[in-house]
């Protein structure tokens, strides 16, 4: 059973046609990682999907629509992103910055406090501005903020961006983790070690569409596909 179901999706920016037809589905349960060079379109695709950027073609999450739909009510049903860059709010606290996410939320066990024993570090900085965190810090408050609205389907868009080896670790850590509580996670990566880490199922973009499907051992054994990714040869 797919959860989410994308078909012909088109879309971009005025006069920028960046999506050119994305076809791709992910399954209940899956973490999907999604692979692809800078500037083919990923961070393009999760906006769209959130309803942040316009589209056309067919989004189905859980068989309703989401094209048309405000990001208010994509997040209502269900969705939730962890922004490229984190974009934590800089002049707020931790604590405002996850209680803000939290208003309006669906319920579930995700609270502030709950993310607190997630991430004990995030609570021993949690009456610290946003602005004075470590980069891995702040990508713990962005999990944190996403989680707190209680998604079904988590996307993160390059987590692991700038961040230490043992943030990566904990990120990838993190993953599966809510994977194995039944979060649906589609996890826009460049690094290739850490999408294939966590995968259970892999795809690559470039140029806007979806040219590779695939379990992670056959990402992992495709060469050429993986030389490509890595940016070298
Ligand atoms: N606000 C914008 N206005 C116009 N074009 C944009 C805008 N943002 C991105 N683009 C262009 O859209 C294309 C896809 O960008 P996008 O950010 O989706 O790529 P990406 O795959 O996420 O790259 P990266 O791995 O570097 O994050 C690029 O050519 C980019 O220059
Ligand atoms: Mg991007």
């Amino acid at each position: 059973m797919s959860v989410l179901e994308v078909q012909d999706l088109a879309g971009g920016y005025p006069g920028t046609r960046v999506l050119d037809g994305v076809n791709l589905s992910v399954a209940d349960g899956a973490v999907l990682s999604l692979l692809g060079r800078n500037g083919v379109g990923k961070t393009t695709f999760v906006h769209t999907i959130m309803g942040m950027l316009p589209g056309t073609g067919s989004i189905r999450f859980a068989g309703e629509e989401l094209i048309g739909r405000s990001t208010y009510q994509i997040a209502r049903a269900g969705l939730a992103l962890v922004p490229q860059g984190r974009r934590v709010f800089g002049p707020l606290t931790v604590e405002e910055n996850l209680q803000i996410a939290a208003r309006n939320a669906r319920p579930g066990k995700w609270t502030p406090e709950s993310v607190y024993e997630l991430f004990p570090q995030l609570a021993d900085r949690r009456a610290n501005r946003g602005s004075v965190l470590s980069g891995g810090e702040q990508e713990m408050l962005s999990i944190g903020r996403a989680l707190v609205t209680n998604p079904r389907l988590l996307l993160l868009d390059e987590p692991s961006d700038g961040l230490a080896p043992s943030i990566v670790n904990l990120v990838g850590d993190v993953v599966r983790s809510l994977a194995s509580e039944g979060v649906t996670i589609l996890l826009v990566e460049q690094n290739v070690a850490l999408a294939l880490r966590v995968a259970t199922e892999t795809a690559v973009m470039s140029k806007g569409r979806i040219t590779f499907r695939g379990n992670p051992e056959e990402l992992r054994s495709d060469d050429g596909l993986v030389r490509d990714l890595l940016g070298v040869g």
